[in-house]
């Protein structure tokens, strides 16, 4: 299916990467015009540059109120308006234990993660409410519905973006503008195989065996792909998302929707074992 986004004008921060540089791509396959913004500029213009004339590039760091209201103000004098926020720009957070939290740090990644998309539906509202129409879509993270795996920071921020994301919706909703989340798991991007201390040549190079690692992790065994994250974020931008609002979608493979079932009979048998034998 193409042109389900046909007409329609999208900004994405955090776009010269990973998920957002390709839901740039399947926003314009789908018809839409797209600014794409980072603080990666030759990555962020050599992406654009390959979307032709449908995409242009911006440095915007969404840490900068100014910098995201100059991305929204240039997607309107560019395109002649925004319909569609994607607020995706993200880092992974610091794994420090809480003792050893270093809370400049700390406020760094609230203001990535966290302040950056309440920064953003500020301006798209701006330019969104009076022609009463629009999608905002926050990516948060499984993370940010089942903590432990990832840092405090990361997932108290991500946490905090559904939460923030269903009181927009509540707010704009009478407005005509629409407003979800986006919960990826684990998805093969520099973010989360850098994490791993691997490149994305490498990871690709590894083939099945790279499913097959995740596979224990996950209720579906394999790991997310870009695309998967992408469909979704085209899925809410679209009109086929018309009655959908103050979601968080999980595409996550369910690894934030219970224990592993054979992981978990395991550890079960760990506890049997350990209870077995003489009471004394
Ligand atoms: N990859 C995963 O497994 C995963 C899982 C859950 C959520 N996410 C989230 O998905 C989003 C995209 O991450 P990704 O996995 O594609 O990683 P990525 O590193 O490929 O892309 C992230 C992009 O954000 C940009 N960015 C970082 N700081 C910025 C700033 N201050 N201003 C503007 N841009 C900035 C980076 O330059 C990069 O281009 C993030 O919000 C991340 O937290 C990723």
């Amino acid at each position: 299916m193409s042109g389900r986004l046909n007409g329609k004008v999208a900004l994405i921060t955090g776009a010269a990467s990973g998920i957002g540089k390709r839901s740039a791509e399947r926003f314009v396959a789908e018809g839409a015009k797209v600014l794409l913004t980072d603080i990666q500029d030759v990555k962020g213009e050599e992406a654009a540059a390959a979307l032709g004339g449908s995409a242009a590039y911006r440095h915007a760091d969404v840490t900068s109120e100014a910098d995201i209201a100059g991305a929204v103000d240039e997607a309107v004098r560019r395109f002649g308006k925004l319909d569609i926020l994607f607020s995706n720009a993200g880092i992974p957070g610091n794994r420090t234990g809480i003792e050893e939290t270093d809370i400049a740090a700390w406020d760094h990644s609230m203001a990535v993660l966290l302040r950056s998309v309440v920064i953003g539906a500020k301006h798209a509202t701006r330019v969104m409410r009076p022609r009463a129409s629009g999608s905002i879509i926050n990516l948060a993270s499984a993370a940010g519905l089942l903590p432990g795996a990832t840092p405090h920071d990361y997932s108290t921020a991500k946490g905090a973006v559904i939460h923030f994301t269903k009181g927009l919706a509540m707010e704009l909703g009478e407005s005509g503008i629409r407003a979800n989340a986006i919960c990826p798991g684990y998805t093969l991007t520099p973010m989360l195989v850098g994490g791993l201390g691997l490149g994305m040549q490498a990871v690709e190079a590894m083939g099945p065996r790279v499913d097959a690692a995740f596979a224990p992790v996950n209720a579906l065994p394999k790991a997310g792909r870009v695309d998967d994250i992408a469909s979704a974020a085209v899925y809410l931008a679209s009109d086929e998302a018309g009655f959908v609002t103050g979601q968080a979608l999980a595409v996550d493979g369910g690894v934030a929707v219970g224990a592993h079932w054979s992981g978990h009979r395991g550890r079960m048998r760990g506890v049997m074992e350990k209870l077995s034998g003489d009471p004394a």
